[in-house]
């Protein structure tokens, strides 16, 4: 039996987030729309799509806590004080509703009975407290649930985004799967409220001779796992050939590569091991079921290279010889 400590080390890795390329361009575009929406006539709202675990909410959560660490400021409400909340996060529930929206952003800026009263006595509300908190940004994840059947409801609600962007005047961060871009699209005014837009991917390998994004991610990955869990070794993904598994493993995407290296992680501990070896990485990929791994037949951490070169072939449409 494994202690308890070891998974909450295990867990800490939650707290860091690798700063790549399009990580690193989300944030600052979502930065450079506050900046200019902080003077301007109408607030500019950004779009942030991608499909599952390429880091959508690792960027929300990293735009709040850089906010958070700039604000110090409190107001009194109630003969008490309060901290202003400078950007919050909420999630777009799913059936999606005008009132259930509403109240989940009330609930996330910390409004007593978030849910009570009608969809307009909880806009008034919102509008209150945003201006009392002189909010910054309102992050709204899951965006893609509007895509639901219930398209009538669903059109309210987009027009109901507009509007509390016309009269709240705080700048608007949408997060969803790709799909959200259709969403947007389909109405010319929402469209053009969202002028500035990031797709997150998953990461490429590269080539032999370039280096991908996976290789720095898995090499930058590798050290905080040895730094953060107090590790003897890891194995090391620091070329295009070491990389190739991963890269079929995972078809390169961030959420699935951390999986890998986790249950890694405790497969080594069960062994007995403060180290992880190839053939805990291995194993790891036999015990999770990553999406779209039933498509392959071997693992591909025991594949020979001319299988690996073929798997990735298929996976990035041959691009490699
Ligand atoms: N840049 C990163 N650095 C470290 N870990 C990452 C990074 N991006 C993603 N991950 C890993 O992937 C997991 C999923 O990421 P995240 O929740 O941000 O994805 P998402 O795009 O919001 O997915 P979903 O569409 O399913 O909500 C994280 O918990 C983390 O383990
Ligand atoms: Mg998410």
């Amino acid at each position: 039996m494994l202690n308890p400590e070891i998974y909450q080390k295990i867990n800490a890795i939650d707290h860091t987030y690798i700063p790549h390329q399009k990580i690193k361009l989300a944030i600052d575009m979502i930065q450079r729309c506050l900046l200019i929406s902080e003077s301007a006539l109408e607030p500019v709202n950004f779009l942030l799509t991608g499909p599952a675990g390429t880091g959508k909410t690792t960027v929300c959560n990293a735009i709040l806590s850089i906010l958070e660490s700039e604000s110090q400021e409190f107001i009194i409400r109630d003969n008490k004080e309060v901290p202003v909340v400078n950007a919050f996060y909420s999630l777009v529930p799913n059936p999606v509703t005008i009132k259930g929206i509403a109240s989940s952003m009330l609930k996330s800026l910390g409004a007593p009975s978030p849910g009570k009263g009608s969809a307009l006595d909880l806009t008034y509300r919102l509008g209150v407290l945003l201006k009392e908190f002189k909010t910054k940004v309102i992050i709204l994840d899951e965006f893609q649930h509007l895509l639901a059947k219930d398209f009538g409801k669903s059109n309210d609600v987009r027009d109901w985004v507009k509007s509390i962007i016309n009269e709240f005047k705080v700048p608007i961060v949408l997060v969803g799967t790709p799909e959200c871009e259709t969403i947007i699209n389909e109405e010319t005014q929402l469209s053009r409220r969202f002028q500035y837009r990031t797709q997150l991917t998953s990461l490429n390998l590269g080539t032999p001779q370039k280096r991908g994004e996976l290789t720095k991610f898995s090499s930058t990955l590798r050290t905080l796992f040895i730094k953060k869990i107090g590790l003897n070794g890891f194995p090391n993904f620091n070329s295009y050939s070491k990389c190739a598994p991963l890269y079929v493993a995972t078809s390169g995407n961030p959420s699935s590569i951390v999986r890998i290296f986790k249950e890694a992680t405790l497969i080594a501990f069960e062994d007995g091991m403060n180290e992880v070896k190839y053939n805990h990485i291995t194993k790891a990929f036999d015990t999770l079921a990553l999406p779209n791994s039933d498509s392959l037949s071997t693992n591909p951490f025991r594949l020979n290279h001319s299988d690996l070169v073929k798997s990735i072939n298929k996976i990035s449409g041959g691009m490699y010889a």
